[in-house]
């Protein structure tokens, strides 16, 4: 049994357990190194019965730290920089949720009128917007790829504004007033093209997780439209349902 664990003392044995394989967890760099050992491996390993492995590993279930996958064992998913269920939350706030250093490349800011855009975001055709074009990092490591569109009159100048340190939706929340109320989703499997595989450090044609997302303002007007080609080993995408 390793040192750190305490037969007689105040905290449950379970208890010890579950932070000993969060400790683990969080040291494990890469993702591929994620997969735990077995119940059996890890009652041996710790000295400790199946029972109290397991009672560790189902309260890292429902913490989100971990996920079983049926026949192929228990993964850790801090790697794997998964968002908080259910709640509207920005890059730079699922990254400081999981512990780990968000930052930003901004790759393009422009102006533009686009009829098809503008049919998405459901204003006029003629309507100037904004486009944002940043690479995401986690930790200095590439995560995301992400263009934002929104309507320029909603966030006047927002394009000559610092994207690189600061949050965008801190910033539609702070500078513009706006109040972001819901978010509607698509996501799918992709491959990436040459230039976003470029960036995010991997092969073209390489799986990645993209996601469609408009956000919607209180009084239903759709603030960002926006397009993120995620590293699927660096970002798992989960979500709660609830009746
Ligand atoms: C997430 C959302 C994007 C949004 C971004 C804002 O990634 N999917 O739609 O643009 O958060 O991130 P931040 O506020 O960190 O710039």
């Amino acid at each position: 049994m390793p040192q750190l664990l305490h037969r007689r003392g105040p905290i449950p044995l379970y208890t010890q357990v579950k932070e000993h394989l969060r400790a683990r967890i969080s040291g494990d760099e890469a993702s591929d190194a994620s997969r735990l050992p077995s119940e059996r491996e890890l009652a041996k390993e710790l000295g400790v019965s199946r029972v109290t492995v397991r009672q560790a590993l189902r309260e890292l279930i429902e913490e989100g730290a971990v996920f079983t996958a049926p026949g192929r064992g228990t993964f850790a998913v801090s790697a794997r920089l998964a968002p908080a269920t259910g709640r509207l939350t920005s890059f730079t706030q699922e990254m400081i949720d999981r512990g780990i250093a968000p930052s930003s490349r901004v790759l393009a800011a422009d102006e533009l009128v686009d009829a098809h855009l503008a049919e998405i975001l459901q204003v006029h055709e003629d309507t100037p917007l904004v486009r944002i074009r940043r690479l995401r990092l986690g930790d200095d490591e590439p995560v995301a790829v992400e263009t934002s569109v929104l309507p320029a009159e909603l966030c006047p100048g927002i394009a000559t504004l610092d994207l690189e340190t600061r949050s965008l939706y801190e910033t539609l929340r702070t500078i513009y007033r706006l109040r972001l109320h819901a978010s509607e989703l698509v996501v799918e499997s992709r491959q990436a093209e040459w230039g976003t595989a470029g960036l995010l450090h991997i092969a073209p044609d390489s799986p990645v997780l993209f996601i469609e997302r408009r956000t919607l303002l209180a009084d239903g007007r759709i603030a960002e439209f926006v397009r993120s080609w995620y590293r699927p080993d660096r970002y798992q995408f989960r979500m709660r349902l609830a009746l």
